[in-house]
């Protein structure tokens, strides 16, 4: 089998439409040589692959969330992932195993008894060949045999078998789900480092609404790319994002571009670290991140009042909405009519919210943000003595690629020490990550 970095099946393809070359004429060794280019494409399947591609083991257990496992599936297998399914016999009652082979393109495993299947890939070689198992929907009664260690069917025993770890979706009933019995059958499986995704909140299909829904597949995809961790448990972060409006009349206000990515990629991410974080939101349009408490404010003047009511509780403060600088002075009471040729607006300052925090006597670690378009590091610094600051993440607004809204950003840390560290450009969910992890540290070194 012959593979072939993507980048350079691009150029590939390119020549060999000019004639250039007849085919993929990379070899394994070349392309190995080639891995920092992060993927390849293999000739056999005719699809690009990631490097960090996984081996899945995708368990499916009896709920009516099952037809959401398909998808489930298709996503990791396009994501470049090997992926084989096992069914729990109440599985099938709900999906066919045939939908999971073709989705899948492989014969779905289903008893722990079956000749044929042992013969190929037994329940020890299962267990053997996954670098990750992922049972979604889990049943109440999967969990409860989970924790007891029962290994009566196929599925339970590959747990059991396994070295490799084990993550769970579950989706149930919503009394089920906070039935004692669940609640403590969990317990055991968290404190066996079994990663539990969700479940989410709303409507069910027996009519009921409340926690006890599967994780959308993506969701669940997102959890497992960044598992949680007790790293920052015990901790409270206090985090402001987005924007502020400062209303002129009713219908109009002042604000800026900021969308608020930034802010709830690292609230995501504290939160997901064990963080009991509180997220102080500007209007925007945003899913409130899982395990994150929310308050919403719109003017600078409800951001400073809803970061005072929470200060006090917080060991860290991350500043990172971009708060309106100015007001103006009087909002009218009904809408401007345009009656004159020219209309004056007089600003007044608005609070400095960071400054504010950063002078408490008992203030909580502080992380402001500095959003340049030129002398980044001067400018970043000056505010960092300014404004008491611990650190201040600096990044070049002016930049399209990571400015206002952008899916990416790339950060330059500066630290009160005066070390610097840099954060290369990537997805904000991956900055977010790394930006924790440090600030975690710079934390705990105080
Ligand atoms: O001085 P500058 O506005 O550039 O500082 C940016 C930092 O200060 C950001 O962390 C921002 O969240 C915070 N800030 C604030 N209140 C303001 C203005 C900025 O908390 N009124």
């Amino acid at each position: 089998m012959r593979y072939c970095p993507f980048f350079y099946s691009e150029i590939l393809k390119k020549k060999r439409s000019t004639g250039e070359v007849s085919g993929y004429s990379l070899t394994l060794e070349n392309a190995i040589k080639m891995k920092g280019l992060g993927g390849y494409f293999d000739v056999a399947t005719k699809k690009v692959k990631s490097y960090d591609m996984k081996k899945y083991l995708l368990g499916v257990t009896g709920g009516i969330a099952a037809y959401k496992a398909v998808e489930l599936c298709r996503r990791l297998i396009e994501s470049g992932h090997q992926v084989r399914v096992v069914m729990t016999r109440s599985a099938t009652e709900f999906v066919a195993p045939l939908t999971f082979q073709a989705v899948s393109g492989f014969p779905v495993h289903r008893e722990l008894f079956d000749e044929a299947a042992e013969a190929a890939m037994g329940h020890i070689e299962l267990a053997k060949w996954a670098d990750q198992i992922i049972v979604a929907p889990a049943t109440a009664s999967f969990c409860a045999r989970l924790a007891q260690g029962l290994a009566d069917d196929l599925l339970t025993t590959i747990c059991l078998a396994t070295a490799a770890p084990i993550a769970i979706a579950p989706a149930m009933n919503q009394q089920m789900w906070a039935a004692q019995a669940t609640q403590s059958n969990l317990d055991i499986l968290m404190s066996r480092n079994i990663q539990i995704i969700g479940p989410g909140k709303g409507a069910q299909a027996c009519g009921d609404i409340g926690l006890g829904r599967l994780l959308e597949p993506a969701q669940i995809i997102d959890h497992l790319k960044t598992p949680c961790t007790t790293l920052l448990q015990g901790q409270s972060w206090l985090i402001t994002a987005g924007p502020t409006r400062e209303q002129i009349d009713p219908v109009r206000f002042l604000s800026n571009n900021s969308s608020g990515k930034m802010g709830f990629a690292i609230a995501k991410m504290a939160a997901r670290f064990g963080a009991k974080v509180t997220l102080v939101s500007g209007p925007v349009n945003l899913e409130t991140p899982e395990r994150v408490s929310r308050v919403n404010a719109c003017s600078a003047e409800e951001m400073h009042q809803a970061v005072k009511n929470s200060v006090v509780d917080s060991d860290v403060f991350v500043s990172c909405a971009a708060v309106a600088d100015y007001r103006p002075a009087t909002t009218a009471e009904h809408k401007i009519k345009k009656n004159s040729e020219q209309l004056d607006l007089s600003l007044i300052k608005n609070i400095d919210i960071l400054q504010y925090v950063g002078a408490l006597a008992k203030k909580p670690f502080c992380v402001g943000f500095a959003a340049e378009t030129q002398n980044l590091e001067e400018n970043a610094k000056g505010k960092l003595q300014r404004k008491n600051l611990d650190m201040i993440c600096a990044n070049n607004v002016g930049d399209k690629q990571i400015g206002f809204d952008s899916d990416q950003n790339q950060l330059t840390l500066f630290y009160r020490d005066g070390t610097t560290y840099s954060i290369p450009m990537a997805d904000k969910t991956d900055i977010a990550i790394q930006l924790v992890e440090r600030i975690h540290q710079a934390f705990t070194n105080t």
